[in-house]
């Protein structure tokens, strides 16, 4: 090859890709209004926004692939915890967080429902699945749902129980769907269970969990009103 043809190959390469990248970006930016439904900037939304930098929750979080990235990409938490599960985490970090530390902080009930509200218009963003977000997880808002806010639910999630068991289309597939477990088992039978599995099911493989008098009580309350 003469370095005549290369340097057009080079030239006439970069000028096709610009032209793409210029299209490509206006084209997106021609679009930014409905895929952000910018209709539905409520002033609620704008004022949970604010509240989502005067905390600098971005320190740790990134939304659209803007922040650090310590903690999860909240773009669309919404879909994953609901309403009243981000305000859970929020109010009480330390119960719904691994071993990654979340920071409580002095959210007042205002700010926690504009953060919601902000949330939520966050996840009704057309990102085009970028950045990747585990999208097939949007039935799981029921798994806020399902986990509420109560003691049960929360160490039905701290106890790793979903690794093994779905609640609401999230969780894993080894032991049974416990979505309706109290319409099969009574409240003794969920804490026998619970206490020795293998008293109820003498070839079961579900391990034994360590609980508390008074958690398994709560664990297995919540898991018979799971009708
Ligand atoms: C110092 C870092 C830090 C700050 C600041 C922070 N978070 Fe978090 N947050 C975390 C970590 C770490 C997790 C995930 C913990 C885990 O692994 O379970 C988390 C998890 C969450 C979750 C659950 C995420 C999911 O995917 O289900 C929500 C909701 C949340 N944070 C909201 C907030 C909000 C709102 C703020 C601002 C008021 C905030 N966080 C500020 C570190 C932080
Ligand atoms: C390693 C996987 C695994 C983990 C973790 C696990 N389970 Fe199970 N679970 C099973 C399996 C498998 C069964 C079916 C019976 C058996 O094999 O013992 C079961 C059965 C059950 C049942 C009876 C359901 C029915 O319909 O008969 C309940 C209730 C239950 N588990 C609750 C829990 C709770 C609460 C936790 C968390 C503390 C938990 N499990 C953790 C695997 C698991």
């Amino acid at each position: 090859m003469t370095t005549k043809l290369a340097r057009w190959i080079f030239v006439v390469g970069t000028l096709i890709s610009l032209v793409l990248f210029l299209g490509l970006t206006v084209d997106t930016h021609r679009q930014v209004e409905t895929l952000t439904n910018a209709s539905q900037l409520s002033p609620q939304v704008i004022a949970g926004k604010r509240v989502w930098h005067k905390y600098n929750c971005n320190d740790c979080h990134t939304i659209l692939g803007f922040g650090s990235y310590y903690a999860p990409d909240m773009t669309k938490v919404y879909w994953r915890r609901g309403a009243e599960g981000i305000k859970g985490v929020v109010r009480n970090p330390e119960k719904f967080t691994t071993w990654r530390k979340m920071p409580r902080q002095p959210v007042t009930d205002q700010e926690l429902e504009d953060l919601v509200a902000f949330l939520k218009w966050t996840s009704e963003i057309d990102n085009q699945a970028w950045p990747p977000q585990d999208q097939k997880l949007r039935p799981a808002t029921g798994r806020a749902v399902a986990l509420g806010v109560s003691p049960g639910a929360v160490l039905f999630q701290e106890k790793g129980c979903f690794a093994c068991h779905k609640i609401y289309e999230t969780g894993g597939l080894l032991g049974p769907d416990l979505t309706h477990v109290g319409s099969r088992l009574d409240y003794q039978t969920i804490e026998k269970v619970l206490i020795d599995p293998r008293s109820v099911n003498p070839q079961g493989t579900m391990p034994p969990t360590q609980l508390s008098h008074d958690d398994l009580d709560e664990l297995a309350r919540f898991l018979a009103n799971l009708k």
